[in-house]
């Protein structure tokens, strides 16, 4: 059996894993990662294949998506054993040797776990179905219907239906926060709680090395239901009642005491709706919750508050304000996880950077910013070579995954909106952008499968793909593995204080990092444009004495000390101050 890797005798209670937060993740969406059996779909022998690959990048931990049997509507986060393997990503053995591997690699894994809500097929819903008596219906939450005769309340799930689903048979609905064949469980039944320690303490067992949890913090709803005033909203209308809602501490702490204190192990929660000072609830150390909270707000920057799918351009402004809520006036003991993309939005070369024109100057440019921000980083496959959005998708039959298909079938075929117009904000922001195969390289299917794949393959992985990079020494991925390599030698670009600069500079986005006795000058060009920028005097007088560690132009470097200066598009300096 494997074990953890620095695993400590014997942790103490509530203890918090402080050594993780040095930790740089790299998100493998297994589906889409590397195919080993030809059947177009990735999986975890794939993986195994990869391991190489996986290191030389000088990642710290591997986070998997969800790999449990599921139906996979939601591609994993429809849950039917949470202690089984899917056939379609391989066995148990399997896993036991990826495991293994990894950790004699010195990587971690980070398994997914996803207790809000199982799949309808899962075998506790199914008895759940069969009546009102029997021993699993309280796993869930059901109500008879409202006054109305309708759904017991006016919330919308996630896709943008009634968070309610009615059972015939047996007279009541049950709620549904996410699809309608995604019920909720329901986390005031103390046995529904074991079951999910009991699950997260079998992975443990076998020695993960810790745990993303899907939808943190959602668990705990308001079970009166009320009905809600934002009837504006078309997607998790309701969401006040169960976010961060009114046990959910408690519920951490129990999988805290009953399970994660036993290991020397890590858990990032997945949050939205989260303002600084729940942060600070969920992850000060002494508090004996979670270790971070991923941070989803500057992947969400475009999405309008009261329909995700409608875009606002963005603007450069308040990506640095998000990013002082959470670098700079967090409580400086808590902690989040940083990710720019995932599995969930579009690629960050392409809302953040220029993926024409300019593709790799920008997707090296939000590598080394990424890289330099305090937090956890997380890193989406793919990233590190600058994949992009899948600008030939042209059709609803292109998109697999169902927020988007329940968003298109809601808006033209329910409320009668112009399919054109529809059609044009799911092709832009469907997630699916994010879950194209790994391009491995030039083959017709990329490296990443022989059979037919699950879903299109980029046709830029001609140019763009991960064989051609590989002896590039100015390729994007060399210049991953060079940041990551420095923000692993150097903890204070992980642990140490942010401090903006020139924050009202409209395209150059700089900041100091400083901790561990070290000091950091980071001065990035967010703009497609030449761009000029003067630095503080005092500033330019510590450059003097100053190293570049990663520059994107030596000269331009040592002429941001003499004074103003011309920026090329996406130039990025990340200065070793003395
Ligand atoms: C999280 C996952 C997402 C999933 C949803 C429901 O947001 O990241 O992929 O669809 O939860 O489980
Ligand atoms: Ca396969």
């Amino acid at each position: 059996m494997s074990k953890q890797l620095d695993a400590v005798s014997a942790p103490k209670q509530l203890q918090s894993n402080m050594h993780w937060r040095e930790n740089i993740v790299y998100e493998i969406y297994v589906r889409s990662f590397n195919d080993s059996n030809g059947d177009g779909v990735g999986d975890l022998r794939g993986i195994i294949e990869k391991l190489d690959y996986i290191q030389d990048l000088g990642v710290t931990a591997v986070w998997l998506s969800p790999i449990f049997a599921s139906p996979n509507r939601d591609y994993g986060y429809d849950v039917s054993d949470y202690k089984g393997i899917d056939p379609e990503y391989g066995s148990m053995d399997d896993f036991d040797e990826l495991l293994e591997a990894l950790h004699e690699r010195g990587v971690r894994l980070v398994m997914e776990i996803v207790p809000n809500h199982t799949s309808s097929d899962h075998p506790w819903f199914r008895e759940a179905l069969k009546g009102k008596d029997n021993p699993y219906r309280d796993y869930y939450i059901w109500r008879p219907a409202g006054e109305d005769g309708g759904p017991p309340n006016n919330w919308t799930s996630f896709l943008g239906d009634s968070s309610w689903k009615y059972h015939e048979e047996t007279g009541e609905y049950y709620l549904h926060t996410y699809a309608w064949h995604q019920p909720d469980l329901n986390w005031e039944n103390p046995k529904v709680r074991q079951e999910i320690i009991d699950a997260m303490d079998f992975w443990l067992q076998k020695g993960v090395d810790g745990f993303r949890i899907d939808t943190a913090n959602v668990l705990s709803k308001d079970m009166s239901f009320p009905d809600t005033d934002e009837t504006e909203r078309i997607q998790g209308s309701g969401e006040k009642y169960y976010k961060n809602g009114p046990h959910i501490h408690e519920y951490l702490r129990e999988m805290r005491e009953k399970v994660f204190s036993r290991y020397p192990i890590f858990t990032m929660g997945e949050s939205s709706q989260v303002e600084t000072e729940d942060v600070e609830d969920y992850t000060l150390p002494e508090r004996g919750e979670l270790d971070l909270i991923l941070m989803i707000e500057a992947s969400k920057i475009c999405d309008e508050p009261d329909d995700m799918w409608k875009s606002d351009p963005w603007e450069l402004s308040h990506l640095k304000a998000i990013m002082r809520k959470w670098l700079k006036d967090l409580h400086p003991d808590a902690w989040i996880g940083m990710y720019l993309s995932n599995h969930d939005h579009v690629r960050m070369v392409s809302y953040l950077g220029d993926d024409l024109e300019h593709r790799e100057e920008s997707a090296k440019m939000l590598a080394v910013f990424l890289m330099t921000l305090r937090g956890t980083p997380n890193l989406l496959q793919g990233e590190e070579l600058g994949m992009t959005n899948a600008h030939f998708f042209n059709s609803i039959d292109d998109i697999k995954e169902q927020q988007a298909l329940a968003y298109y079938k809601l808006m033209v075929e329910k409320r009668g909106e112009d399919p054109e117009t529809i059609l044009r904000r799911v092709l832009q922001k469907n997630r699916d952008h994010s879950r194209t195969p790994m391009q491995w390289n030039a083959d017709p299917g990329a490296g990443f499968t022989t059979g037919t794949p699950w879903q299109r393959i980029n046709p830029n992985k001609d140019e763009i793909n991960a064989r051609q990079q590989e002896d590039d020494p100015n390729s994007v991925l060399n210049l991953y593995r060079e940041i990551i390599r420095l923000r692993r030698d150097h903890p204070s670009l992980s642990l140490g204080t942010y401090e903006p600069v020139l924050e009202e500079h409209k395209h150059i986005y700089a900041y100091l990092r400083e901790g561990e006795g070290e000091r950091w000058l980071i001065v990035l060009n967010f703009s497609k444009t030449p761009t000029e920028v003067l630095l503080p005097d005092d500033l330019r007088g510590e450059l003097a004495r100053a190293e570049c560690a990663v520059c994107s132009d030596g000269e331009r470097a040592e002429a941001l000390e003499r004074g103003m200066t011309e920026l090329d598009p996406y130039a990025y300096f990340v200065f070793r101050l003395a």
